[in-house]
């Protein structure tokens, strides 16, 4: 979503605004802008469109040197995409960029109105820009503190007051912030690498805190102006991962990143060849005590989650179900303080995922988040985190932090079925040591892609697709036609198998591609007879299966075969060709593959 950047510092702060503003491109975003102190005066700039649009304006401009500025990549949410709507929003007085949304802006809007402010933009960001300058008696913190208390929604802010040339004053509310810690210089950004060129010492923003920085300190500030301490984290990210290192795009290179983040994600959780997931509230004592378990997630982590639950299932035979956590939060879930819920999170910032997790914590169920972003609100807000090393995630689509995902709820699926009773310790410790050889087999696949290249050129022209498969193929199903879906807009359902034939099979005729997922042994003939029900009716069809599974003629057009493996553990090695194809089809089609459109990072509104 939205991308904040603030500086204050020795460099001219056009380039560093628009040096972090472009690290943050990957979130998604439709327009750009920088407000600049000029001395006594703030100078705005902003444009609809990429960067290089805003950049062009401002070389056009001329402007001089300054050391002092804000800037934003805006994702539509109150209004479209134009050079109006963009951040950021001013008053002679006041500028600032927002991410968020103010939900009460429609009163706020009122209120103003009678005191005489009038609007251009039909954005709640300008709004709030008002409301702010509304509060202004030359005190820019009790400007803040006022104004936020007025307003009901989420934020995260960087502000300038024209009266103050050489301060960026921040706050936050249910919209991640950080603040950079540098030398003579500081920053305020949404998201870490923003900063890594210039610094890796950074702190969180809470919930409801101001921050003004200046070039020599930052100082904090709760909801109610009260100085309040923060804790310095360091960023274990370097630059390098966030850049392409040589690929084409973010994803290809993500997704050959994977062997290496299972081996950093299971590696210090496997001690003397069993799983330990190294957090002392969840010994096998209390997992015994666990009567069911909740994973939820959105999007691709809840597809994680889907793998989860099966796994659960299987191995400890514990209830587990897995929940969309926008439904999850208004459906009133019958939740008992027995059961488990397992937030999962790439981002550990989605709006949707943070408001399930603090229904699960209200109605007194301890949660487990599984998160990538080290420090983020779902991070902090849960009982006990278990993170994915994946490193940072850039392209859009997710693919690595899946995987890493994945591999972790396996940990936790064998730990509990040890403390169940239901996995003995040489089951356990020879299914470890199977999680363990995941990334060899996957570099094993990585290597052999043309094969999958090759497929990508035959279905590229596609406008409809199916992805069908049973149990564990059902999921990876749902998540190889979203990959497809979101980066080469291309349609495609995904369907169990086995229900195809109750209402959808009407789609299928001459030349219809259907891509088949078969890698489970004991629902392998099944899902056999469910491609031939296509087949009969015409369809192009794809089979992906395991080295020894015959497949009888006439079946499948093509068969893609991964190496023979733990079944528990082949979604890890089948998503991989599912990621590679969508990422060929979509480079074949010409699409943006690491920022396809309508898509953010990190979806931090509802
Ligand atoms: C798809 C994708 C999204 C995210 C979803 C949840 O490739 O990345 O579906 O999985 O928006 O995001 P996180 O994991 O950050 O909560």
């Amino acid at each position: 979503m939205c991308g904040i950047v603030g500086y204050v510092g020795g460099y001219d702060c056009k380039d560093v605004l628009m040096e972090g503003l472009s690290k943050l491109e990957y979130r998604g975003y439709d327009s750009a802008g920088v407000a600049l102190h000029m001395g006594r005066d703030i100078t705005v700039v902003k444009a609809k469109g990429r960067l290089a649009v805003l950049k062009e304006k401002l070389e056009s401009k001329n402007l001089p040197v300054c050391h002092c500025g804000i800037g934003h990549t805006r994702w539509a949410t109150h209004g479209v995409p134009s050079d109006v709507n963009s951040h950021p929003h001013s008053t002679p007085r006041v500028s600032i960029v927002h991410n968020g949304i103010i939900e009460n802006y429609g009163k706020l809007k009122e209120d103003l109105i009678k005191k005489g402010y009038e609007f251009v933009s039909e954005t709640d960001t300008e709004v709030l820009v008002k409301l702010i300058d509304s509060c202004y008696t030359g005190d820019p913190l009790l400007a803040l503190t006022r104004a936020l208390a007025l307003v009901r929604g989420s934020y995260g802010l960087a502000v300038l007051f024209k009266d103050f040339p050489d301060i960026v004053y921040a706050a936050r509310r249910e919209s991640p912030l950080i603040v950079g810690f540098g030398k003579g210089q500081n920053f305020v950004a949404s998201d870490v690498p923003a900063l890594l060129k210039y610094t890796r010492e950074y702190a969180v923003l809470d919930e409801g805190d101001i921050a003004v920085l200046t070039r020599d300190k930052i100082d904090f500030y709760n909801e109610f102006g009260t100085p309040v301490e923060k804790n310095h984290l360091t960023a274990d990210w370097d630059m390098e991962a966030a850049e392409k290192g040589g690929f084409p795009h973010f994803m290809l290179k993500e997704i050959y990143e994977q062997p290496e983040a299972i081996q950093k994600t299971v590696g210090p959780r496997v001690q003397n060849g069993l799983p330990d997931l190294r957090i002392p509230q969840l010994s096998d004592e209390a997992l015994a005590k666990i009567g069911r378990v909740h994973l939820v997630a959105c999007g691709t982590a809840m597809h994680a989650g889907m793998v989860g639950k099966t796994a659960i299932e299987k191995l400890a035979r514990v209830p587990a179900v897995t929940e969309i956590a926008s439904e999850f939060r208004y459906r009133d879930p019958i939740l008992s303080p027995e059961d488990l819920v397992i937030i999962i999170s790439q981002s550990g910032e989605t709006s949707d995922t943070k408001a399930a997790l603090e229904l699960a914590k209200q109605r007194g169920c301890k949660v487990l988040a599984i998160v990538n972003v080290v420090g983020s609100s779902i991070a902090r807000a849960a009982d006990y985190v278990l993170y994915t090393y994946a490193g940072p995630e850039i392209a859009v689509a997710s693919t690595k932090a899946y995987m890493v995902q994945l591999s972790v709820l396996y940990l936790f699926a064998m730990r509990l079925a040890m403390a169940k009773g239901k996995l003995d310790e040489a089951q356990a410790r020879r299914l470890t040591a199977e999680l363990l050889q995941t990334g060899e087999k996957i570099n094993g696949i990585l290597e052999n892609c043309d094969q999958i290249k090759f497929l990508a050129s035959k279905f590229m022209n596609a406008s409809d697709l199916f992805f069908m498969g049973r149990g564990f193929d059902y999921a990876l199903s749902l998540e190889a036609s979203l990959k497809l879906k979101e980066i080469s807009y291309i349609h495609s359902e995904a369907y169990a198998a086995g229900e195809l034939k109750h209402g959808t099979i009407s789609l299928i005729e001459q030349g219809t591609p259907v891509i088949a997922l078969a890698t489970q042994k004991d629902i392998y003939e099944k899902t056999i007879s469910n491609i031939k029900e296509t087949k009969s009716r015409g369809a192009n069809t794809l089979l992906f299966t395991t080295q020894n599974q015959p497949v009888p003629d006439g079946v499948a057009d093509y068969v893609v075969r991964l190496p023979e493996f733990e079944e528990l553990f082949m979604p890890m090695l089948l998503i991989v060709p599912l990621q590679l194809f969508a990422y060929y089809v979509s480079v074949l089609r010409g699409c943006d593959v690491d920022k396809p459109r309508n898509l953010a990072k990190s979806v931090t509104v509802e």
